[in-house]
């Protein structure tokens, strides 16, 4: 098996994305424990109090629902690049900015007070195209503002195949899914080179024990 050159892993990652679907989405997230949002609750100190976020790659909207249940009042940004869950998202979600594009080539107007990258978001890319968005994420937060990351734990055995520590692979009815899960050491360089101030990384388990990390990146 040949693992994706580096420049196109996410793009060709997202087939998988468009033929799984909402419904499969959901249920995968029940599943994998996410469903009753333990990351979000992990972080929600730095949600709170935010005017602006911006979410990448907004899936069926678990996050926008967690922010809705907790009462944010802010503006929220989805990025979602798969249309099939854009449309499904543009039809659920009337009071938030969904936008349909891809983080590798989006650009914002203004500044969000927190970027959201979770359930695993930032893995569908290699480690060049993380350091590249992680670069272009810093320019669209206020200071002070945080890039959260979510990421299974290195070393925590997931259902895909475990090529090395930190490369699996996916391969089922829905396609193929090529992913890179960075280490804390990579994203605290990656982020330090990229104007953020401080990194830190937490640990956790989902309500299915499945095991975690969250960084989060300050500007
Ligand atoms: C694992 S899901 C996470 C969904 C959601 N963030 C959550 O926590 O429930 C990853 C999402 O990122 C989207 N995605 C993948 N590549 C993207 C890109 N380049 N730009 C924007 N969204 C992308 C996928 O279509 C999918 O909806």
């Amino acid at each position: 098996m040949s693992f994706l050159s580096e420049e196109i892993m996410n793009d060709r990652n997202i087939n998988y994305y468009n033929r799984l679907g909402v419904n499969t989405l959901k249920e995968l997230a029940v599943k994998g424990g996410f469903a009753d949002y333990p990351d979000l609750l992990m972080v929600n100190s730095n949600l709170e109090n935010a005017k602006a976020i911006l979410e990448i790659g907004a899936g069926y909207g678990r996050c926008i629902d967690f922010l809705m249940k907790n009462k944010f009042q802010g503006q929220i940004i989805a990025l979602e690049k798969s249309p099939v869950l854009f449309d499904y998202l543009t039809e659920t979600y009337k009071n938030v900015e969904v936008v349909f594009g891809d983080i590798k080539t989006y650009s914002m107007e203004g500044k969000v007070d927190v970027a959201l990258w979770m359930w695993s978001g930032i893995i569908d890319f290699s480690l060049e195209e993380q350091k590249s968005c992680i670069q272009k994420i810093e320019g669209f937060l206020n200071k002070g503002g945080k890039l959260v990351i979510d990421v299974p734990k290195i070393g925590f055995q997931t259902f895909a195949q475990h090529l090395d520590k930190q490369r699996l692979h996916i391969s089922n009815e829905y396609g193929t899914l090529d992913c890179y899960i960075p280490s804390f050491s990579e994203i605290e360089k990656i982020g330090k080179e990229a104007g953020f101030s401080t990194a830190e990384e937490i640990h956790y388990k989902t309500t299915t024990l499945k095991e975690r990390t969250i960084y989060i990146l300050t500007k």
